[in-house]
């Protein structure tokens, strides 16, 4: 049976950050550790280290209560904006950026991009940058014609999200929608970047299922395009680990790379 849309109501009610982590990310059982995020975090690093991204301000959307997406844009974006639509995410994003005992360890993809960027600084060291380089956790509603209403945020040089937009759209049209309002929070010739999985229909959080917009990588071209960005760059890759088809049912992963003209 079709997963019904998870609306704000359900996510606000049942949304639980701790599950979602233990899910998806935890060291020892995250399903999301792995496959996912070397594919994610090695698009950040190669697409911020290769010096045609820059500038001062990053708004990363719909973070959770999540970092590891933020672990290479720190390096070029000394004002880094993240948020997210519920306050239980905030909460834990605060937790992390204040180092407060029971926070969220991310020190697995901290790993993983500081032997990307063949530093050798210590884990340490890169979670304190990231944590100097986020200014600020607001409150957004991708849906909103302004997602930070009633904030009125200066253009960015840079957006960047995963995961958000299947989970808060309803359908293909709505996405585009989003994406024409997510240009208004770009300067003219900024970067976006959506890292996120094609034609999954679902995802659980605990004992919670959650809605995923089922979008094909023909959906995302026309819809960036329609919405009015120039496409630099997009790119699947085929989901190789089925053992957690019953968590999620995604059949590979996108990484688009577009800009506002
Ligand atoms: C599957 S989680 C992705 C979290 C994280 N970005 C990641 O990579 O794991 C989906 C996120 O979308 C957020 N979300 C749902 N509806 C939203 C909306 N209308 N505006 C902004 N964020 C929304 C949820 O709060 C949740 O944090």
């Amino acid at each position: 049976m079709d997963t019904p849309f998870s609306g704000p109501e359900i996510f606000i009610k049942d949304f639980n950050s701790k599950d979602y982590y233990d899910s998806y990310y935890a060291s020892d059982k995250g399903v999301m550790l792995g496959e996912w995020t070397n594919f994610a975090l090695k698009n950040f690093h190669d697409i911020f280290s290769s010096g045609v991204v820059k500038g001062n301000t990053l708004i990363d959307i719909g973070a959770g209560p999540t970092i590891y997406h933020l672990l290479s844009a720190c390096e070029v974006f000394p004002n880094i904006i993240t948020s997210d639509f519920l306050e239980q995410n905030l909460a834990e994003l605060k937790k992390w950026l204040t180092k407060e005992s029971n926070m969220l360890n991310w020190t697995p993809c901290v790993k993983y991009v500081c032997d990307l960027e063949g530093k050798s600084v210590n884990l340490g060291e890169k979670e304190e940058k990231l944590r100097k380089s986020v200014k600020q956790v607001l409150k957004c509603d991708v849906l909103k014609k302004n997602p930070f209403e009633p904030l009125v945020l200066p253009p960015a040089d840079c957006l960047i999200s995963c995961f958000c937009l299947e989970s808060a759209c309803k359908d293909v049209a709505s996405y585009c929608n989003t994406l024409k309002s997510l240009k208004d929070l770009l300067k003219p010739g900024g970067h976006i970047i959506l890292q996120s999985a094609l034609n999954g229909t679902f995802y659980y959080v605990g004992e919670k299922k959650y809605y995923c917009l089922s979008i094909a990588k023909e959906d995302i071209e026309k819809s960036f395009i329609e919405a009015g960005y120039e496409i630099v760059k997009l790119e699947v890759q085929q989901r190789e680990d089925m053992s957690s088809l019953d968590i999620s049912d995604y059949d590979s992963f996108y990484c688009i790379h577009a800009r506002k003209p």
